[in-house]
């Protein structure tokens, strides 16, 4: 086994599995009281993990093998952006200690992922949620998996500096087969829907394009919506932007100055009403009208939002004029990463042949598609 030609000694290790996660809608809203509606995937991250006798850490990756091995220690724990993916399981092994647990000794783990690193599917928040797994069952510290994804995301805010919202951490520890999590993140609260799209898939279409800058690029989206929650909240007994919809934002609008700012307040209250008329849409098995809404959520995050690029919506627009597609839109943060669409399980070829040829004529290089299943939560093997 590879952890034994890495390490030398797979006596008593232990493996497990998180997946990662698609947004079927309610985007960018995780962090504006909104509600989401993501689900977990088959494709996932695998960690083997083995207990060292002194409190060295250390990493392999097969996806980055070319890095070797990797070492650090329970006493060096701080980010360091040389470092590239070993900044996830540590932060997460910071966080812990931060929220009180005692790491005992040191660990060998070896990481493998089938999830493209960087598409926007959270492959960063699929290894904070493996880490935070790990630890919890060989350590025995009782943590439910609703703690594991606060502290991913504890994690990610304070180790890693993205401001993420809870949707990724959430839908990888809580996920459940063939369900998409209907999630209100103003006060955590959550149910379980089941996805049953009868004769249709879920089809990921990962644009190649890496999201390069996005980081300062959210956390500055971020930014603008805090603004313009201050200048509504003058007057107004109001939370979050998840609290108002459409009409009472049309009536109060006017008191956020900026343009732009404007447009993204308004993207952060239509979609979040979006999501809840969407899964409404899904529970009266209106499968047409979830579509239709997944549609205006990419138009919303394309002119109003503004992080889609020349990358997603040709993937979109071009998804859009195939037959047989009941709703496309960018997924996860955007600035690049994938498109998710529902289409037709008769039509699944066309439409990867169709999207797939006019993606690279117009940008010069191929997309990858993914016929994908929703999968379960975190599990250990
Ligand atoms: C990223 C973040 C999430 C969420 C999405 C946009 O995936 O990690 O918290 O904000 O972007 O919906």
């Amino acid at each position: 086994m590879k952890f034994k030609e890495v390490y030398g000694d797979n006596t008593d290790v232990r493996v497990f599995f998180a997946p990662g996660r698609v947004n079927l809608i309610g985007e960018h809203t995780d962090y504006n009281g909104g509600h989401v509606f993501p689900c977990a995937l088959t494709l996932g991250t695998y960690a083997v993990a083995k207990k060292r006798k002194d409190r060295k850490l250390r990493f392999y990756s097969t996806n980055f093998y070319k890095l070797g091995i990797l070492e650090s220690s329970l006493d060096d724990l701080r980010p360091d952006e040389a470092e590239g993916w070993l900044n996830y399981p540590k932060g997460v092994m910071w966080a812990v200690e931060k929220k009180g647990f005692k790491i005992p000794c040191g660990l060998d783990i070896m990481v493998s992922g089938d999830i493209p690193s960087g598409s926007g599917l959270s492959s960063s928040a699929s290894i904070e949620i493996v880490t935070g797994m790990t630890l919890n069952s060989l350590f025995d510290f009782g943590m439910s998996n609703q703690e594991l994804a606060l502290i991913g995301q504890y994690s990610e805010n304070n180790f890693n500096g993205v401001n993420c919202g809870i949707m990724d951490q959430f839908a990888i520890a809580m996920g459940r087969k063939d369900c998409a999590i209907f999630l209100n993140t103003a006060d955590l609260s959550y149910e379980y829907a089941p996805v049953i799209l009868k004769g249709a898939k879920i089809i990921i279409s990962n644009s190649n394009k890496k999201r390069g800058l996005s980081n300062s690029e959210y956390n500055e989206r971020r930014e603008e919506c805090e603004m313009a929650l201050t200048e509504l909240q003058a007057g107004m007994g109001i939370n979050t932007l998840g609290d108002l919809n459409e009409e009472l934002f049309e009536q109060i609008k006017m008191a956020i100055h900026d343009e732009d700012r404007r447009k993204r307040a308004k993207h952060a209250v239509y979609e979040n009403q979006r999501t809840i008329k969407a899964v409404q849409a899904l529970k009266n098995n209106d499968i047409a009208q979830f579509g239709r809404l997944m549609n205006e959520s990419h138009i919303s995050l394309r002119d109003d939002y503004e992080v889609t690029g020349e990358e997603l919506d040709t993937l979109v627009e071009k998804a859009w004029k195939v037959e047989g597609v009941i709703g496309s839109r960018m997924t996860g943060a955007g600035f690049g990463g994938c498109t998710v669409s529902i289409v037709k399980s008769e039509m699944v070829d066309e439409f990867i042949k169709r999207v797939g040829d006019a993606y690279r004529e117009k940008i010069g290089y191929s997309a990858k598609f993914y016929v994908v299943e929703i999968g379960s939560g975190p599990c250990e093997l």
